[in-house]
Parts: C-alpha cells; structure tokens; sequence
C-alpha cells in the first residue's frame, strides 16, 4: 500500500482493544531543538485525536502506556511534568470526550502519583463511569510484570481465606483477577518511533495480538496512520495457534 492510498477499512472486522506503545516524544522534541517534556505535552494532543478517531471506528478499548513503573529512573523534572498531564489532559480534552461517550479508566499505581494528579484522575474516571464509547484507559505508574505478581498475591490470599480451592485457578479466574480485568484481550498493539520491544506492557494481554512497529514519533500518528494500521491488521491472518 502507498501513503497516499485511499484505505477502505472493513468496519466488520474493527479490532476491539488497541494499545499504544506511546513513543518518540523526547526525539521528535529534540529534532526542534525543544526540550522533551514539549515532545510530551504535544503526545497528548496525538491521545486526543487517536481516541476520538478510534470511537468513531467502533473500537471498544484503547490503552496508551502514559507512565512505566521503570520511567520513575527519569530525570525528577521530567517524572513531575508527566505527573502534571493528567490534569493538562483532562482540562482540555475531558468535556469533549464525555461529549462523545468515552470513558476513562486506568490500569497501575495512581496511589504512587502526587495527590493533585490522583484527584483530577478520579474525577475523570467518576464523571465517564457509565459512558459506553471506547474505553480510554491509562497505564499509569503500570508495569505487566508487577500486575501479575499482584494477582498472584490476590489469589494466593484467596486460596489461603479458604475463599477459593487451587483447582478453580484458571485462565479466566487468573485474568479476572488483573488490573485489566475490564478491559478485552488486546488485538492489535502499536509501538510508534521505530524501537522494536515491548518494554514489560501487558504481557498477559497481548498474548494473541498483531503487532505493528512504526517509525513515526508518538507526536506525528495521526488518523491516516491509525487507518493504515488497521488496514494492515485487517489484512493478517490470526490463527490463534489453529488452522485455517
Ligand atoms: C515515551 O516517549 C513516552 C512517554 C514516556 C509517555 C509520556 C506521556 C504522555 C504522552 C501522555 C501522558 C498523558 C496522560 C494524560 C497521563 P520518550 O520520552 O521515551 O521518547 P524518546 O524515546 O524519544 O526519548
């Protein structure tokens, strides 16, 4: 397909979860000889416009991984500008999105962020509650490897109150049990500025989807890059291990 190809999506086949790796900002800051928390500032227009565009497809969830529990080794100015987004954010944006539905949740540890960012998030969360559009939800403070020890802890808990027996552990009872756990098994994953790794997000969930690496800055994904995603994802055979 050429860039300037007009893309036909087939709106039968939208997948349901899209995750972002989120990446390039600091780069595409540093190519304008601006600094990084600019490169920031202008990723969470690209949230906008990304969830909006994914709401009017008919995607049901789509997760940005906005902080990792590994960011926290950043630069102590550069961790406080991300802290102070959400409410950049929602200032913004939050009044457009209740106005086209979507709701907000997020997946990590909100509880490690400064209070002020705690309560505009909570407050995002409450006022989208029983909105039924695309679910926007942040991986905040996240890393999938601390998620799954978390469940881990909760079901050992469990196993120990007598609550639950160790034969009813299943893959449902386990994934019931994630941060995530109201979110649809991701189908499509999208890591933006060229790196070609998964940076420990949602190793659970990403277990059947389709992975698209681009080189286009976090900054620069628009629409057209959106559709042509799903265009390529629309075009791949998933197996899920079996035959066709
Ligand atoms: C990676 O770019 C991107 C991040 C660390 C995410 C920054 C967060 C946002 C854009 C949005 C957060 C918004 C809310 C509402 C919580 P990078 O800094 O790693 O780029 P580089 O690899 O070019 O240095």
């Amino acid at each position: 397909m050429n860039d300037n190809d007009k893309i036909e999506l087939d709106m039968n086949n939208i997948p349901k979860h899209i995750a972002f790796i989120m990446d390039g900002n600091g780069r595409w800051a540093k190519k304008r000889f601006m600094p990084r928390t600019y490169g920031h500032n202008e990723g969470t227009k690209t949230i906008r416009k990304i969830a909006l565009e994914a709401n009017r497809l008919g995607v049901k969830a789509m997760t940005v991984y906005a902080f990792s529990t590994e960011n926290f080794a950043r630069p102590d100015d550069e961790v406080q500008f991300i802290f102070k987004l959400p409410k950049t954010f929602f200032n913004l944006y939050l009044k457009e999105l209740i106005e086209n539905n979507v709701k907000i949740s997020l997946i990590g540890h909100l509880e490690k962020a400064p209070q002020a960012t705690q309560d505009i998030v909570n407050e995002a969360i409450e006022k989208t509650k029983n909105n039924t559009g695309l679910n926007l939800c942040f991986a905040f403070i996240y890393g999938s490897r601390d998620e799954i020890v978390c469940s881990a802890k909760k079901i050992a808990q469990s196993v120990k109150d007598g609550v639950i027996d160790i034969d009813d552990i299943n893959e449902d009872y386990f994934q019931s049990t994630l941060m995530s756990s109201h979110l649809p098994d991701i189908d499509l994953m999208i890591r933006t500025s060229g790196e070609q790794r998964l940076s420990n997000f949602m190793l659970w969930q990403l277990a059947y989807a389709e992975f698209i690496f681009t080189p286009v800055y976090w900054p620069d994904f628009d629409e057209h890059e959106l559709h042509k995603a799903i265009w390529s994802y629309q075009n791949r055979d998933r197996r899920y291990g079996g035959l066709k």
